[in-house]
């Protein structure tokens, strides 16, 4: 799968360290006044929604934000294969705007033993080979183990917000809900309609007396990774986002072009981000912002990225840099105990911070128990 991923660039993906180029990235502290940003009011009053917009409008796309009604209906199809761990909602969620109609499916297990409201995990599904409440052995989405430790757990599969297809990704909330966007070079695309998604399950969750809403928790792997991190940029009710394996676009430094790099992902995948991010394609250097800066707009909230060894198109050192930059805005801004103090090559287990937590695994590009287990160690400190 190398190869498929090899002709997608103009150019071969660098995986030699000696050439990537010596990193000059923005400053997340000065603001585009020249101000120097230190205080919680000049971040969030200043600083923070200028690197929203520069992320909405330069690399992701709009999640717009209204509709006019919303309905929740329980259907009954799949079976659930867990009767005695835990009950099975198989959610149909209905939205309208302007007299258009989108429905999405959520499937949420609570568990049947101890005492409600549960705490919740929301996994952003998109592998077919796991589609809907389908689950599989190998800890994509652990529902079983999640259950037995007392949470919640719900996926929904991103397709069924907006098809991960180029020809067809408008075939979903974007042309039905949300046309005005199309064509706007800072409109809608499938990673801010899967969030929307994301949303909409959290409106569920929201209003459910087993769920306890606050401790609530957002996964993504990958390109769902990705998008948990800028669903969680725009929504504040999560306060935990998971971001496994997110890598360029996500967790990843844009500028260190290691690994996947801004003009791959945008000639493969040209429906995922915003039309402006492909100014950006082969000229890193000029994006108003870097990925370090993605944390900062979740803060204070709970992050957690991780990364794997053999997974070297999602670059794992550009990742952690991105997050032990990005950390900053936890420990100057808010006065959490965050700074990293380890450089990539010496890390030697997982970083579990105050509200900001990384690891790395051996092996190759997947989300797997092993992750799961690390991860959760961090969610029992911080949730
Ligand atoms: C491709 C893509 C990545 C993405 C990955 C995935 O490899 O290039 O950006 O993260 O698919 O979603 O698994």
């Amino acid at each position: 799968t190398l190869f498929s991923m090899e002709i997608y660039s103009q150019t071969e993906p660098n995986y030699d360290e000696n050439k990537v180029p010596a990193l000059s990235l923005p400053d997340i502290f000065i603001s585009q006044k020249g101000k120097l940003i230190q205080t919680k009011e000049d971040w969030e009053g200043i600083r923070r929604p200028e690197i929203f917009r520069l992320f909405e409008s330069e690399v992701y796309g709009t999640i717009p934000k209204d509709f006019d009604e919303i309905s929740f209906s329980l259907a009954n199809e799949t079976g659930n294969p867990y009767p005695e761990l835990a009950s099975l909602e198989e959610v149909n969620i209905t939205v309208n705007r302007n007299g258009k109609t989108h429905a999405m499916r959520l499937n949420l297990f609570l568990p049947k033993s101890g005492k409600g409201p549960f705490p919740v995990i929301l996994l952003i599904n998109y592998l077919p080979k796991y589609k809907d409440g389908k689950l599989n052995e190998e800890g994509f989405w652990p529902v079983k183990e999640l259950i037995e430790r007392g949470f919640a757990t719900a996926s929904f599969h991103a397709e069924t917000v907006a098809p991960d297809l180029t020809e067809s990704y408008q075939k979903g909330i974007i042309s039905t809900l949300y046309p005005e966007q199309i064509g706007k070079p800072d409109g809608l695309k499938a990673f801010g309609a899967w969030g929307w998604g994301a949303m909409r399950a959290m409106d569920y969750f929201e209003q459910h007396p087993q769920i306890d809403s606050k401790k609530s928790v957002l996964v993504g792997h990958s390109r769902t990774g990705k998008t948990a991190l800028w669903t969680s940029a725009n929504d504040p009710r999560w306060a935990i986002t998971y971001a496994n394996e997110s890598g360029c676009g996500g967790a990843a430094l844009s500028r260190r072009k290691y690994g996947e790099t801004v003009e791959a992902i945008n000639r493969r995948f040209p429906y995922w981000f915003a039309d402006n991010f492909r100014k950006y394609n082969d000229h890193e250097e000029e994006l108003p912002l870097d990925q370090h800066m993605l944390p900062g707009l979740i803060a204070p909230r709970a992050v957690y990225y991780s990364s794997a060894r053999e997974d070297r198109w999602a670059d794992p050192k550009g990742e952690y840099l991105g997050l032990s930059l990005g950390s900053r805005v936890y420990s100057e801004i808010y006065g959490k105990k965050a700074e990293f103090q380890t450089e990539f090559e010496q890390l030697t287990g997982p970083v579990h911070l105050e509200s900001v937590g990384y690891h790395i695994r051996e092996g190759k590009h997947d989300l797997i128990w092993e992750d799961w287990r690390i991860f959760l160690e961090f969610v029992k400190e911080n949730l």
